[in-house]
């Protein structure tokens, strides 16, 4: 199935499955996959190296004139990387999960992270997931879905994901955290997290990553009028 060169948005709340159903959108259609997220863990990390945010996470206004000497790119495998150093695994920490909500919240880091993620929608061709994609980054997006599942099922994936990775979280203190990112991300004043009124809803709380996709199709399908 061929599809137009579109921008397709996915956003919803934290350990939705966002970036799985990207990366498998990209893969079936040809699309370059996107994760915003990782840019705004990717500052937070940084922000945290160079201590400039404190253990209760204040951050300093120093962060803003660092951010012009920050370089973050995906190397050819969709990793992120900071300068020659590639920092995927840093990034996806419970330490970084911790910090990275008061960080995204900064009106002048998601300014940063915007400029980039525009760059690389000036391609086209794209699925892009995060949390304001289709409601400010690309609020023109041809096609959005805004992801949702019950906080059981997040949390336990989130957890099955970080033990995979050989960290030692407790549940409860991943429950806490999506809680907390939840809450900060839907309250903050610039680009809060909510669903874009021309986007799809997925509860995906009891799908398999088949019937995900094919309801993606579904939509495509029904949306360009493609067989
Ligand atoms: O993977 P998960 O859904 O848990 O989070 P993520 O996509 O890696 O994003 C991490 C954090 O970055 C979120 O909790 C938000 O605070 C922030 N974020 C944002 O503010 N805007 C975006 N477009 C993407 C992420």
């Amino acid at each position: 199935m061929k599809i137009p060169d579109i921008i397709i948005a996915v956003d919803g709340y934290s350990s939705t499955g966002k970036s799985s159903l990207a990366k498998k959108i990209a893969r079936k259609f040809d699309f370059l996959y996107l994760d915003s997220g990782a840019l705004y863990r990717g500052v937070t990390l940084f922000a945290q190296e160079e201590r400039l945010i404190s253990r209760l996470g204040k951050v300093s206004d120093a962060l803003r004139e660092a951010l012009s000497g920050l370089d973050l790119h995906f190397d050819a495998e969709g990793r992120l990387c900071m300068g020659p150093r590639c920092i995927e695994q840093q990034i996806r920490t419970m330490e970084v999960s911790a910090q990275v909500s008061p960080v995204a919240a900064v009106p002048y880091v998601r300014e940063w992270v915007d400029e980039k993620l525009h760059e690389f929608g000036r391609r086209g061709r794209i699925v892009m997931d995060g949390r304001d994609i289709g409601t400010a980054v690309f609020p023109n997006a041809e096609l959005k879905i805004f992801m949702t599942a019950s906080e059981q099922v997040r949390a336990q994936r989130r957890y099955d994901e970080l033990v995979a990775k050989g960290e030692t979280p407790l549940l409860e203190e991943v429950v806490q955290n999506l809680r907390e990112r939840d809450y900060i991300d839907s309250h903050r004043e610039t680009a809060p997290l909510r669903r874009a009124t021309d986007a799809f809803e997925l509860d995906n709380s009891d799908m398999t990553f088949e019937e995900e996709l094919a309801w993606v199709q579904g939509l495509i399908q029904g949306k360009f009028g493609i067989l």
